[in-house]
């Protein structure tokens, strides 16, 4: 049975020997970030290049401890995005799935209902995963080729959402915009947020990459990446709730199915629902982390939720040039967004 993990109890009182430890390794984090090369295009929001990926910087030290000491067991479950394609929404409905009391989402945000990994270890302490029960769910926008091997080489199971990239651009806009600045930075015009984009420089960036090796070991392994599509689980979402219940290891009994358990999940995960909610609209998420500046109003995982919002921002110069890149990038891997020109 799922429960659901009390994140704190992650971090009990390090002994003298462990705080030595970690303050050495964190050093020795801080030296290798140092050494990245480093943008500030997004302007509050300092990005390193590692590994051919543009992280936030405040996430790296959680990205290389985490690299060092993450040991997944065979029931883990990996929810795994590019930021803005709807993370959101898949832990919502991953928490609705394994514990069948979709009801509780009323009364905690979903971005509360599994960690994201790199957030939880960007802290100046590691914390220790066997405290949270199993079968544990995490989140992560680490792309593939940078998850530790023993993410890859265990039985544990991702479940990727991919979203068209026009849509994560114009979601990652508003939000970045959105966010609580160090001081009265000005606001970016939607122009140069594009040429950052397509040029990879933003958080995760660049996207094509990162959708396009999930897509891949979904091929290869299909038992160890389900890649599913944010425009699909629009189109029809209890058709994919089956799939990722299925897939989670929690398919839907007949008495499920007899009392409507998928189109309650389907309907209490729903943008509309979630919205809606006091819990989802005050305050600020990640303080608890010590993230610094980079807290975040908890209001601002939900904008509208649109398939498609992008035509209502892009030039048709922007779209071809999107599109071109997807074009260029995915060619012959079997790879398209069906809601695009591509
Ligand atoms: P928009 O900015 O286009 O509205 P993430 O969760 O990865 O940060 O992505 C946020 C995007 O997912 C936002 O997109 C947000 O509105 C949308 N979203 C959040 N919850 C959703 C839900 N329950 N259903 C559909 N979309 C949702």
């Amino acid at each position: 049975m799922f429960s659901t993990p009390h994140f704190s109890e992650c971090f009990d009182t390090p002994t003298e020997e462990q705080k030595v430890d970690e303050l050495r390794a964190r050093q020795h984090h801080e030296e290798e970030i140092y050494s990245l090369p480093r943008h500030e295009g997004w302007r509050q929001l300092s990005l390193r290049l590692y590994k051919g990926f543009w992280f936030p910087e405040a996430i790296l030290p959680g990205v290389l401890s985490l690299r060092h000491h993450l040991r997944p067991t065979s029931s883990d479950i990996f929810l795994v995005s590019f930021p803005k394609s709807g993370t959101t929404w898949l832990k919502a409905l991953a928490f609705a799935i394994s514990t069948r009391k979709p009801e509780l989402l009323q009364s905690r945000h979903p971005q509360d209902c599994s960690p994201n990994l790199e957030t939880f270890f960007a802290g100046p302490r590691v914390p220790d995963l066997d405290a949270l029960p199993s079968p544990r769910q995490f989140s992560t926008h680490i792309p593939y080729s940078v998850l530790p091997k023993s993410v890859h080489d265990s039985p544990c199971r991702i479940i990727y959402l991919c979203r068209e990239p026009k849509d994560t651009l114009v979601s990652t806009y508003h939000f970045v915009n959105g966010m609580q600045r160090p001081e009265a930075a000005p606001q970016m015009p939607l122009t140069e947020a594009v040429e950052l984009f397509c040029k990879g420089l933003t958080m995760y960036g660049p996207v094509w990459e990162h959708q396009l090796e999930y897509w891949q070991e979904s091929q290869r392994r299909p038992e160890k990446v389900l890649f599913l599509k944010y425009e699909d689980l629009m189109a029809d979402p209890e058709a994919i709730v089956r799939r990722m219940a299925e897939y989670m290891g929690k398919p839907f009994s007949a008495a499920d199915e007899m009392n409507g358990m998928v189109g309650e999940i389907v309907r209490f995960s729903s943008f509309e629902k979630l919205s809606g909610l006091e819990i989802n609209k005050v305050g600020l998420w990640g303080k608890e982390f010590d993230l610094g500046h980079l807290a975040i109003k908890k209001a601002s995982f939900f904008r509208n939720g649109k398939v498609g919002d992008w035509t209502e921002h892009f030039t048709a110069e922007m779209a071809e040039r999107f599109d071109a890149i997807a074009r260029d990038k995915f060619h012959q891997s079997g790879l398209t967004h069906s809601h695009s020109s591509v």
